[in-house]
C-alpha cells in the first residue's frame, strides 16, 4: 500500500569514490520501493554520524547487499507499506535506524526498526535520535549490564553518542564520568547530567577517575578511542568492571599492554559494531528502547541535542562542521519536507 502522491524520482547524496568531504555529491535517481516486512519513509531529517565520515573515507564500506547511499537513520512520515506490515500505516511520524541509504528524500527501513516519534520530540530532531540510542543502549545497558547505584564513565561525551550515553546512564540510575576536549564541552556533559566532566586536553582522566572514585574505578567505560586508551581504561575500572568498545579513533594495536587487571580485577572487555547486526537484534534493541526509554523521550526527561542542521545539498558542510569537531551534540540534513 502507497500514498498515492509519491513521486518517481527523489534527490539523494552518493560518494563519488573515497576521500575528503569533496566526494560528496547529489543526484536524482528513483524512489525505492519497501520489500515485505519494510516501510518507505518520505525523510524529514537524516542524522549525519561519524561511521558516515569513515565511509566515505573508506574505512567502514555498507555491509553486503546494502546500498552505497549514506546515511544511518531518518525521521519522517511512512508513505507505503511493503507486505505483511501491519504495525504501522500510512501517515504515521517514525524515526529508523537504517542500514544505508538515509541521505535521501525517501528510505526504505524494515518496520521493526521504526519507533515512533517521541511527543516532546519534533520529527527534525528525532532525525537524530536511532543510531546513537541503539548504539548507546545495546552497548551499555545490554552488553555492558550498567545498573542502579554503579558509575559509568563515557569518552567523547560532547559526541552524539556521549550526550545519548550520558542521559542513558543517568536514566538508569548510575553516576555518570564524562571526558571531553574543552571546557565548554566539559560544561555542556554536566548540564546533560554528568556529575563530573574532564577536559582529557588538561588532566590525565586515568588521574581523575581514581581520584573521583576514591580509588575504586568505575563500573562500565564506553570508549570510543581504542588502542591509545586502553592502559589507562584498564586502570580505570572497578573489580568485575565491563569495558565496552565502539570505535577505534585512536588506533587499534597496543605494543606491551599489561593485561594483568583484566585477571585481577575481572574484568570484561567487550564491544560491537551496529551495522553489520542482523535483523532480529537491531529488533530487540529497538523494543528495549520502546520500553526502557522512549517514554522519557516523550515526558522530556530525555532530549536528543541538534547543534546544526544543513538542507540535504549542504551534506558536505556537515560533514566538515563534524570533522571540525567543534559541535556539541548532533548535526542532521533536512530535506525541506
Ligand atoms: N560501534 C558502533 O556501533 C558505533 C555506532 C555509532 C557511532 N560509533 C562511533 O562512536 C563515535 C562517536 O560517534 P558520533 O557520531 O557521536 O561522532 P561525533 O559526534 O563526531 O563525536 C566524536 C567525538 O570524539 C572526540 N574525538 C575525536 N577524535 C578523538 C581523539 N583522537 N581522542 C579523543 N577524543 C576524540 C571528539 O570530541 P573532543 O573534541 O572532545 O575530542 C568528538 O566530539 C565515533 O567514533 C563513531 O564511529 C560507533
Amino acid at each position: 500500500m502507497a500514498s498515492p502522491t509519491l513521486p518517481e524520482t527523489m534527490r539523494r547524496i552518493r560518494y563519488d569514490g573515497t576521500g575528503g568531504p569533496d566526494v560528496i555529491a547529489v543526484e536524482t535517481a528513483p524512489v525505492p520501493r519497501p520489500s515485505a516486512g519494510q516501510v518507505l519513509i518520505e525523510v524529514v531529517a537524516a542524522g549525519v554520524n561519524r561511521p558516515d565520515v569513515a565511509q566515505r573515507a573508506g574505512s567502514y564500506p555498507p555491509p553486503p547487499g546494502a546500498t552505497e547511499i549514506p546515511g544511518l537513520e531518518v525521521a519522517g512520515r511512512v508513505v507505503a507499506l511493503g507486505d505483511g506490515v501491519e504495525t504501522l500505516s500510512l501517515g504515521d511520524e517514525v524515526c529508523a535506524l537504517v542500514i544505508s541509504g538515509g541521505y535521501a528524500e525517501y528510505a526504505v527501513a524494515e518496520a521493526e526498526h521504526c519507533l515512533p516519534r517521541p511527543g516532546a520530540i519534533s520529527l527534525v530532531d528525532a532525525g537524530g535520535l536511532p543510531e546513537t540510542f541503539f548504539t548507546v543502549y545495546s552497548n551499555v545497558i545490554q552488553r555492558g549490564r550498567l545498573g542502579s547505584g554503579e558509575s559509568f564513565l563515557v569518552h567523547g561525551g560532547s559526541s552524539g553518542i556521549g550526550a545519548t550515553a550520558i542521559q542513558i546512564a543517568k536514566l538508569f540510575g548510575a553516576t555518570v564520568y564524562a571526558t571531553a576536549g574543552s571546557a565548554e564541552k566539559c560544561q555542556f556533559c554536566e548540564m546533560l547530567g554528568a556529575d563530573a566532566a574532564i577536559n582529557y586536553k588538561t588532566a590525565d582522566f586515568a588521574e581523575e577517575i581514581q581520584r573521583l572514585t576514591d580509588k575504586r574505578g568505575v563500573d562500565v567505560i564506553l570508549d570510543m578511542i581504542g588502542a591509545s586508551y586502553l592502559p589507562r581504561n584498564l586502570k580505570s575500572l572497578a573489580p568485575d568492571g565491563r569495558l565496552v568498545m565502539i570505535a577505534l579513533m585512536g588506533g587499534y594495536k597496543v605494543d606491551g599492554l599489561n593485561i594483568t587487571p583484566i585477571m585481577r580485577n575481572r574484568l570484561t572487555f567487550t564491544g560491537s559494531t551496529l551495522r553489520p547486526r542482523p535483523k532480529a537484534d537491531k529488533a530487540a534493541i529497538a523494543s528495549g528502547l520502546r520500553r526502557d526509554v522512549w517514554p522519557h523521550l516523550d515526558s522530556g526527561r530525555i532530549r536528543t541535542v541538534t547543534h546544526a542542521t544543513f538542507p540535504l545539498e549542504q551534506a558536505r558542510q556537515a560533514h566538515e562542521l563534524m570533522e571540525s569537531s567543534v559541535h556539541l551534540g548532533k548535526i542532521l540534513l533536512i530535506t525541506g519536507r
